[in-house]
């Protein structure tokens, strides 16, 4: 099956009183990989299954192209889903569960075991074919789950948290290699996760999510460079959230003053006056004497993170402030930082 594009046009969803997903407006192109983000409880996968047609819409329509696919059943969509708990058959080699869905669509032996051979090969499971999911680990049955998936070659391959149980090491490996595959296999993907990286890492777009309403959608360069709130700018990294009085402005510059602290920044929020939230990025600070924006803290808690050192420090009204230097601190260090205007973010509250 070919299509232009996926829309979703105000797909709502609500349990009881409870809106879990609000109006989400979002056209997807053929080829795309689009990532669903936000925290625990914010509508993902009850997009997801919108999407999917396990879960009937309060409101709103969906469709591919020109044609309205919302009241369809999950298998006359005939997307491929990857769930969070992998969903795999016990019962049933790695190479059975793979197949399975080739088997239910009657597609001939030779085409089957062809093209079963290359999704094993894809997810590097070849030789664990005849296993049953019992004997994997946890990253393999995911990797079955994933091939199982693709196997199908679907126009559409939804993914709930698929990385979410592997270690570190492995979740790298296998973050590329669904980007490799949705690349080699032409797919488009709709990727749920609470992970920022990963999100970045893998998407043409994001679409950030808050309890069930869309924060923003852009590239992962937009979404990370430009965040539209506070709270996209918390999830995508700005970890220095503090709470500010507005006191001038001049065209794009905000100054704001708080707890001690007098800063220049970006006015995001097109604010004049009155409260605000300045948004920083730990990594955006740096080390030094007579930089814009300067503070004078105290280091407290330094992390080593290879190249780099994570700092914990604190401003003399005792308010912390988290920045990124390849200067060697200690705790108890005292030291100025600074950080350009244009890094400082400037939201309403
Ligand atoms: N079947 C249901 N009945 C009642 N409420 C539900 C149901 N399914 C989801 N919800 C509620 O809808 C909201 C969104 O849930 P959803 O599962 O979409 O979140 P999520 O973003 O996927 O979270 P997580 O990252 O924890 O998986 C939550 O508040 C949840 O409690
Ligand atoms: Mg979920």
């Amino acid at each position: 099956m070919t299509f232009g594009q996926l829309r979703l046009d105000g797909v709502s969803r609500s349990f009881g009183t409870a809106n879990a997903l609000r109006g989400l407006d979002l056209t997807i192109a053929r080829g795309e990989f689009v990532a669903l983000l936000g925290p625990s409880g914010c509508g993902k996968s009850t997009a997801l299954n919108c999407l999917a047609g396990l879960l009937p819409l309060t409101e709103g329509s969906i469709w591919l192209d020109d044609t309205r696919i919302d009241g369809r059943p999950p298998e006359q969509r005939g997307f491929g889903m990857v769930f969070q708990n992998y969903a795999l058959f016990p019962h049933m080699s790695v190479r059975a569960n793979v197949g399975f869905g080739l088997k239910m669509r009657k597609v001939g032996r030779a085409e089957a075991r062809r093209r079963i051979d290359e999704a094993l090969r894809l997810v590097q499971l070849t030789e664990h074919a005849a296993k049953f999911p019992a004997q994997l680990s946890g990253g393999q049955q995911q990797r079955v789950a994933i091939a199982r998936a693709v196997v199908l070659e679907p126009p559409v391959v939804l993914m709930d948290e698929p990385l979410s149980n592997l270690d570190a090491k492995l979740r790298l490996e296998m973050r590329m290699e669904i980007r490799r595959l949705h690349q080699t296999l032409g797919l488009t993907t709709v990727y749920v996760t609470h992970d920022q990286e990963e999100a970045l890492s893998l998407a043409d777009r994001l679409v950030v999510l808050r309890e069930g309403a869309v924060q923003q959608v852009g590239t992962p360069e937009e979404v990370y460079a430009q965040p539209v709130n506070s709270y996209v700018a918390s999830f995508m990294g700005y970890r220095n959230l503090l709470d500010v009085t507005v006191t001038a402005t001049a065209g794009p510059l905000a100054t704001v003053e708080g707890d001690g602290i007098r800063l220049t920044g970006a006015n995001r929020g097109a604010l004049t006056e009155g409260s605000a939230k300045v948004a920083i990025r730990p990594e955006d600070f740096v080390v030094g004497d007579g930089m814009e924006n300067a503070l004078d803290v105290t280091v407290e808690i330094v992390e080593y993170h290879g190249r780099e050192l994570s700092v914990s420090a604190r401003l003399g009204t005792g308010m912390p402030v988290y920045f990124r230097t390849d200067k060697r601190l200690a705790p108890g260090d005292t030291v100025k930082i600074g950080v350009p205007a244009e890094r400082v973010l400037v939201f309403a509250p």
